[in-house]
């Protein structure tokens, strides 16, 4: 009997239990193939008592439509950079990584696959290059890996952005208001620019086009009439305005590394008020709305077809990848390639040249 053991790492996304029953469903087609699941991303393994469960037909069932992720998961930590609580209350990270190797070869895992985004790749990538049979799923709601055309959760994210765009601008024409809805996206503007375009939003902030507010001002004025009027601004949470500040805090968290981004929409209606900008201006923020509940069908789709290509990779002992989606195939790139460069959207894309030919202004 072969062993193979899923984990879900970093945060979650819809999509993930999709991922998990494709492959259980495919390896249960197989005779001499067994499924366990680590909870809580690596830390089933990590800490003491261990926790994995098996995964079978009947514990995948219905789970197809439901978000989150059935294992758990966590940004903190991994077995590079373990918590460990010194004597005097403080915290160091410790590299637990050889012995988790050790402990998995004596649980008789076979072979592993990590579903997460680029942190949990970094991830299987030292593990592979340790000797670990390691196959990565990738998953973001930001859609910021490059090796493949999308990843699963993305539209997800994009359509609840867009029926929050949707409801805005009922609220904002009756009141001849600006809205600000702040999206999510680190580096990357896909989920805030395929919102605004699809939701017909005016105005679109986005990591990579650092904004000058006077520009943005001249577009809001010109949504207005005598005072009546409204204008709709979408803005990703890592955006930046042209003197080039990220807006956030660091965490406090134990071994969370990430810069907790958020607070842009405020900063923005701020800019423009003292710029001058006297219509009123409410903000809203989507935040983890946007990463909670059933995924769309595209990305059950994607993520089924991922799940199961892991596990045919698994089977042909094919390691050191990450499966992704160039259209029209599912593929297997090296977890190298992968992590090459992040996704971002391109100033010269053809989808920023739609938004502007829709007269969608981006503020630089
Ligand atoms: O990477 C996806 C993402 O949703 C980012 O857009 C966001 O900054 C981050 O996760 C927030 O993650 P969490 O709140 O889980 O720390």
């Amino acid at each position: 009997m072969k062993r193979l053991m899923v984990v879900t790492g970093g945060g979650d996304c819809p999509g993930l239990n999709a991922v998990i029953r494709a492959i259980v469903k495919r390896a249960s087609q197989e005779k001499d193939w067994e499924v366990v699941g680590c909870i809580e991303s690596f830390n089933g393994v990590l800490k003491e008592p261990t926790e994995v469960v098996i995964l079978d037909n009947s514990k995948v069932s219905g789970i197809l439509v439901q978000g989150g992720t059935i294992l758990g998961t966590t940004n903190k930590g991994g077995p590079f950079a373990f918590p460990v609580k010194n004597a005097n209350g403080t915290w160091t990270m410790v590299d637990i990584s050889d012995q988790m190797i050790r402990k998995l070869q004596y649980m008789g895992i076979d072979a592993v696959i990590n579903v997460g985004g680029d942190g949990s790749q970094r991830i299987s990538k030292a593990l592979f290059e340790k000797g670990l049979n390691i196959i990565g799923v990738p998953k973001t709601i930001d859609n910021d890996l490059s090796a493949t055309d999308f990843t699963f959760g993305f539209q997800t994210a994009v359509q609840i952005a867009t029926e929050s765009v949707d409801k805005l601008v009922t609220t904002a024409a009756s009141h001849n208001r600006i809205f600000i809805l702040e999206v999510m996206g680190r580096d990357a503007g896909w989920i805030a620019l395929n919102a605004a375009i699809a939701g017909g939003a005016d105005v679109c902030i986005i990591p990579e086009i650092p904004y000058n507010i006077d520009r943005i001002k001249e577009k809001i004025e010109s949504r207005y009439n005598k005072g009546r009027g409204f204008c709709i601004i979408v803005v990703a949470e890592g955006s930046k305005n042209d003197k080039g500040k990220k807006v956030g805090h660091a965490s406090s968290e134990i071994g969370y590394r990430n810069f907790k981004l958020g607070g842009i929409g405020q900063v923005l209606k701020l800019e423009l008020e003292e710029a001058g900008v006297e219509h009123d201006i409410r903000v809203s923020v989507l935040g983890h709305l946007q990463r909670g509940g059933t995924p769309t069908a595209y990305d059950r789709v994607l993520a089924s077809e991922f799940g199961v290509k892991a596990f045919e990779l698994a089977k042909a002992g094919d390691f050191g990848k990450m499966v992704a989606y160039k259209h029209p195939d599912i593929i297997a790139v090296t977890l190298e390639e992968a992590l090459k460069e992040p996704h971002l959207v391109s100033p010269d894309s053809f989808l920023v040249q739609t938004a502007k030919g829709l007269g969608i202004e981006f503020g630089g």
